[in-house]
């Protein structure tokens, strides 16, 4: 169960919320992180989003070294794509790679098993996403490379136009919710295929006759006529017609064997014989009760944002396209998650459809916009009343999944047998004595209690450690000549 409250939007660090929230407690995650794409956005000033801006360049000095260590101790070939990325394209996008790296691991561990991730980038580093992907989800948790447009076709010299993003869609299981999405068929396609109209609508036409049919009824002529060779009548169900078609047909329509169904089916006129009078009748085939054209992984009907959407906001995304992944691979009452919210569209997109939702940016600006976003989008409830109040936090969850766990300096003689008796940070031998146990994340930062989270530090070196992460820390007793 996830231990935070439904409408909150954290202002803080992803990576320490993430690890504050209990394992296997949310049902979708949609993420939209910076995109490693050498430049650093800010809203156009006068525009509402104005003052809100986001860094989207990455040197190691942004990055913890202390989370290249954890990956190649948690996932040691998420550590070597890592290492393969910075052989093929440098050391900014293996920074870069390594801060969406442990944002994943702990994505991995707070989905569901049933649950769905959605990772919204570009081609700048969409295909080292995906081997990271590949190895956090298993690759054969990948469904689909979505690849959205996003602009107009602009000229940018000697290639082609750059007017699309990537969405990687990736599950936890098998077991993975998904509603299957529509997209409405296209004019030209309604006027050439639904031609004709009656008292129940539009229609157009298909085959009577299927395959083979067990029972000998199937095979009978209708009207004199038999159905093609090899082939038996295969009469629709009663629910692929409208309502006012269904009223036409007998009570125990789909009890009849298929030649009855036919002749009911004829009866009720939802049958069309060709003019001639010898050719085989067809089935009339209603608009109406049609879902559309079956959601393709190219996304074209989805304008960038415009209008009374338009915020300002760097990079803000349309609704209808978060609406759609909401849609698909969410139920209603289910946790929605984007931990890089920016103006909170995920989460207006959440709360219109029903869906408990959680938003974390670290811009103060994205957490005035969601308020105002949501007291203007969100539908106002029959009562007039907007739903729910929006919950504004910046401290760390605290786990509740973990049940409660001994004290942190029971670990001191496993630690001491792991380190073989040598300090983790000067890498110098001691006595068990002069050992003390500190958080490798600080708790003040996330940290947890949790074994891997631990390691000894001879006293002199816990005391330059302090509240610091890791890398400040090896960085300093290098500086200093400490670390051997
Ligand atoms: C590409 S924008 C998201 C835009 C969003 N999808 C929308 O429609 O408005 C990325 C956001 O990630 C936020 N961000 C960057 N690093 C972050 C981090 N470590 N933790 C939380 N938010 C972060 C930035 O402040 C920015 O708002």
């Amino acid at each position: 169960m996830l231990n935070a409250a439904n409408r909150t939007i954290w202002e803080r660090d992803n990576l320490e919320i993430l690890r504050g929230f209990n394992s296997n407690s949310i049902d979708l995650i949609y993420l939209d992180p910076p995109f490693n794409s050498n430049r650093n956005y800010s809203a156009p000033i006068g525009s509402e989003a104005a003052g809100a801006a986001f860094k989207d360049t990455w040197t190691l000095s942004d990055v913890d070294n202390a989370w290249h260590g954890e990956i190649a101790e948690r996932n040691p070939a998420l550590y070597q794509s890592l290492e393969a990325a910075e052989l093929a394209h440098g050391k900014g996008m293996k920074s870069y790679l390594i801060m969406m790296a442990v944002r994943l691991l702990e994505i991995y561990r707070v989905l569901k098993d049933t649950g769905s991730i959605y990772l919204h980038c570009d081609p700048t580093a969409s295909h080292y996403l995906k081997i990271l992907m590949d190895i956090v989800f298993e690759k054969e948790n990948f469904r689909n490379e979505v690849v959205w447009k996003r602009t107009s076709t602009k000229s940018l010299g000697k290639r082609y136009a750059v007017n699309t993003d990537r969405i990687l869609y990736y599950v936890k299981s098998e077991g993975a919710t998904w509603n299957q999405q529509y997209t409405p068929y296209d004019d030209k396609y309604i006027q050439k295929t639904y031609r004709r109209e009656d008292e129940h609508g539009r229609w157009g036409t298909v085959d009577l006759s299927g395959g083979k049919a067990g029972s000998e009824q199937a095979y009978r002529p209708l009207k004199g006529i038999k159905p093609p060779p090899g082939r038996a009548w295969a009469p629709p169900a009663r629910n692929r017609f409208p309502a006012t078609a269904q009223a036409l047909l007998p009570n125990n329509y789909e009890a009849l064997d298929q030649l009855a169904k036919c002749q009911a089916l004829d009866a009720a006129s939802l049958l069309h014989w060709p003019e001639s009078g010898t050719g085989r009748p067809r089935w009339k085939k209603y608009l109406s009760v049609m879902p559309g054209v079956v959601s393709g992984d190219l996304i074209l009907d989805t304008p960038p944002v415009k209008g009374k959407e338009r915020l300002g906001y760097p990079t803000q995304k349309p609704r209808a396209l978060l609406e759609r992944i909401i849609k698909a691979s969410s139920n209603i009452g289910d946790w929605v998650l984007d931990p890089f919210c920016g103006c909170a569209t995920t989460c207006v997109a959440a709360e219109n459809l029903g869906r408990q939702w959680i938003g974390i940016d670290l811009s103060a600006k994205a957490v005035d916009l969601v308020k105002d976003r949501l007291k203007r989008e969100v539908q106002i409830g029959e009562d007039g009343v907007l739903l729910g109040k929006v919950i504004h936090r910046t401290d760390i969850p605290k786990r509740t999944d973990t049940g409660k766990l001994p004290n942190y300096r029971t670990h001191k003689h496993t630690l001491f047998g792991q380190q073989e008796g040598f300090c983790n940070g000067c890498r110098r031998d001691f006595a068990f004595r002069d050992f003390e146990v500190d958080h490798i994340i600080p708790l003040s930062k996330g940290g947890t209690d949790h074994p891997e989270n631990l390691q000894l530090l001879c006293s002199s070196c816990n005391r330059i450690k302090s509240n610091q992460t890791q890398e400040a820390f090896i960085t300093i007793l290098k500086e200093r000549s400490l670390r051997r």
